[in-house]
């Protein structure tokens, strides 16, 4: 089965043609970021403009690549929650309007799943149950993957997302939106103790994270040195920010695959990509006796194939969307969101 998958939530254009899931055909991707970089962030109304310019000529691209013909093509699916709203209209319009001509059905896709799918893409062997973490700049989410299309939430951030965090503070620090690579590349010369963070500590469900507390504390910090006239360690504030992040995640995620019983942790998302959050985990996955399963730098941020993957799954239990399927600026994991109203 050969399904064609659109995503435009955020600012990557991205469309991919996978087989049975999990053989990925082609793979484009167009990036909109150092246009918004201009502006230190992503503009919506630009995002979803330069979608409509883009996701034609992508969506061609990615059919060439894989070589197949419309009439090859099995379903269209597209990303229709959560994200921008302008930008996955885009995206969920051009993908419904494919399905329509081609006759063929169309699979709406929740992006947070997508990001986990990206591991079923990388991971042959990868099945369900698990328990993943999805980091991005939108969004930290713990979840209980039960299968590929039941999932339970256990935490989520109180207020901002980890990727936020990071790119609030790289910018803060001049650095180029998106900031969390840059971050992560100063940390490695950087002593993540020389300055002092706060970990945050979330009342209530224990599994439940929180990052704007550490946002402020690294923004303050820098604000505070610029009216002494002193310089700021940026290696060492980027090392303490990635430790501290990753000092918030990893003993959860741990805690979590015990509360839940479950023997295999995954990460997802733009910040899987951390190098200091993978080298937490690995260490911590290992003394906890876990498998754990860390995507490609590749597949961490938003990209077509786990969209793809993902729909592929959401079309054998039955999950598509009528002509008059619309998108939705959030929504929880657990929902199917072709039964959204
Ligand atoms: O998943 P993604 O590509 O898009 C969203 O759905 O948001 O995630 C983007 C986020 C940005 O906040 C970016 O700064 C962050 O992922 N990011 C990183 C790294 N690479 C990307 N954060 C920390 N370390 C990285 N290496
Ligand atoms: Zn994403």
């Amino acid at each position: 089965m050969k399904i064609l998958a659109i995503e435009t939530s955020c600012d990557e254009t991205a469309a991919a043609v996978c087989q049975d899931g999990r053989t990925i055909l082609s793979d484009v991707i167009y990036s909109q970021a150092d246009m918004h970089a201009l502006y230190g962030g992503v503009v919506p109304e630009i995002a979803s403009r330069k979608h409509i310019e883009k996701i034609s000529l992508v969506a061609q691209q990615a059919m060439e690549q894989a070589g197949v013909k419309p009439e090859e093509i099995d379903a269209v699916a597209a990303t229709c929650a959560p994200g921008l709203i302008g930008a996955l209209l885009v995206g969920a319009n051009f993908a419904k309007a494919c399905a329509q001509a081609w006759g063929v059905p169309f699979v709406p896709v929740h992006h947070i799943r997508g990001h986990i799918a990206a591991n079923f893409v990388a991971f042959p062997e990868l099945t369900p149950p698990f328990l993943a973490l999805v980091a991005s700049g939108g969004h930290t989410v713990l979840a209980d993957v039960q299968d590929y299309t039941r999932m339970e939430v256990l935490g989520t951030t109180r207020d901002d997302a980890a990727g936020e965090a990071f790119d609030k503070i790289a910018r803060t620090l001049g650095l180029p939106y998106p900031g969390g690579k840059a971050m992560d590349q100063l940390a490695r010369q950087g002593d993540p103790h020389f300055y002092h963070l706060p970990q945050a500590h979330v009342a209530g469900n224990a599994l439940d994270f929180s990052f704007s507390g550490l946002k402020t504390a690294a923004i303050n910090l820098v604000h505070n040195l610029g009216q002494k006239g002193l310089p700021v360690e940026k290696h060492h504030l980027a090392a303490g920010v990635c430790h501290a992040v990753a000092q918030a995640i990893v003993p959860r995620m741990v805690e979590g695959a015990k509360e839940r019983k479950r023997d295999t942790l995954v990460i997802a998302g733009g910040v899987a990509a951390n190098s200091v959050l993978r080298a937490h985990l690995e260490e911590e996955a290992g003394k906890a006796g876990l498998r754990l399963f860390l995507p490609p730098l590749g597949l961490c941020g938003d990209n077509g194939s786990m969209i793809a993957c993902q729909a592929y799954y959401e079309l054998l239990a039955g999950h598509t969307g009528t002509l008059e399927q619309n998108c939705y600026a959030t929504m929880p994991l657990s929902e199917d969101v072709s039964a959204a109203l």
